[in-house]
């Protein structure tokens, strides 16, 4: 393994490239470039059409890298990726990625990588840990900026009205980033104008089928919801089927925003059954790896890379839909 070879050979190297550049917890790794790497992956899960790429994105990055990934998925659960992330250490990997399904109740796990000076690198989702130090960087969208765009596409969507526009809302994992940033965000934009009112909230667990389920739920307890602003595709998806069941037209009786732009979220918009998307792109792998060689190489890192992205309307994703990548 990396920390291996190079703290054998390259110690005096080690010594100086992390005094040099300063800022990091170590882990002996040195070089990079041909040395072998391995990095512990702890995914989330396969909730969604987003994570699935994220997962191909990181898979398919890391073998292109060079890089041995050890993968362990967590099915949505946080006690699984701390038994991964402690196995990780365990292996003594080079170094350790994931993307946390919840943002609390990381410090000791993460003290532990720490301790055993092997580096972290997270994902996708933060953490509320006070303490930054007990990881590299993190790699990932603005959730808070998503939530923001789908406020203000909503508010320039009503700008002519002043009837009150009653809105719910589909969140994501309780408890996680992209549910409580995206939802922050778009309250943050509403909240000045009194006419919109969010009537239901409530978590879909970032699926289609709880969307489904929760949608159904909110349509029988409130005959005239005129939004629906789901935090990914795939509840909002999932909406839709509750939505066409109950009679109703999605995309024009109901208006309707998510989160994402996976394929099947873009051909729903280009259907006319989504009103608009705001992007995340799952496509962290190649930043990802970067971002490994050069902690390991003991360079400096920025403390938060931020994933670039868009929004789609629905003409914007017919002209998108035939050279999406996932
Ligand atoms: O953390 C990113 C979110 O997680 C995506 O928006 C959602 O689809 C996924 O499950």
């Amino acid at each position: 393994m990396f920390k291996r070879i190079s703290g054998m050979v390259l110690a005096g190297l080690t010594a100086m490239s992390v005094a040099a550049c300063g800022g990091g917890t170590g882990g002996g790794a040195t070089g990079g470039g041909g040395d072998s790497i391995t990095m512990g992956f702890s995914q989330v899960g396969a909730e969604s059409g987003w994570r699935t790429a994220n997962t191909k994105s990181v898979q398919d990055s890391a073998k292109n890298a060079n890089i041995t990934l050890k993968f362990s998925d967590a099915q949505q659960k946080q006690e699984n990726q701390i038994k991964a992330i402690r196995s990780y250490i365990q292996q003594k990997v080079d170094i350790i990625a994931f993307s946390p399904v919840v943002e609390s109740g990381w410090d000791t796990v993460l003290k532990e990588a720490k301790d055993a000076k092997i580096p972290v690198i997270l994902t996708d989702r933060a953490v509320d840990s006070k303490d930054t130090s007990l990881y590299k960087t993190f790699l990932g969208s603005d959730f808070v900026e998503e939530g923001k765009k789908a406020g203000q596409w909503l508010v320039e969507e009503y700008k002519s009205s002043t009837d009150p526009v009653k809105i719910v809302e589909l969140q994501g994992t309780t408890g996680s980033a992209p549910a409580n940033d995206r939802k922050a965000g778009f309250q943050d934009v509403i909240k000045a104008e009194t006419k919109f009112e969010i009537i239901a909230s409530q978590t879909g667990d970032f699926t289609r089928a709880k969307g489904k389920e929760v949608m159904e739920a909110f349509l029988k307890s409130n005959p005239d919801i005129d939004v629906l602003y789901a935090h990914n595709d795939d509840m909002g998806l999932g909406a839709i089927e509750a939505i066409e069941g109950a009679g109703k037209v999605p995309g024009k009786d109901i208006k309707i925003i998510t989160v994402d732009a996976v394929k099947d979220g873009m051909q729903a918009l280009a259907d006319g059954k989504i009103n608009f998307i705001v992007e995340c792109s799952p496509l962290l792998g190649p930043q990802l790896m970067d971002l490994a060689k050069k902690v390991l190489k003991g360079e400096q890192v920025p403390a938060r890379v931020v994933t670039e992205e868009t929004t789609f309307n629905q003409e914007q994703a017919k002209q998108a839909l035939s050279s999406r990548q996932y």
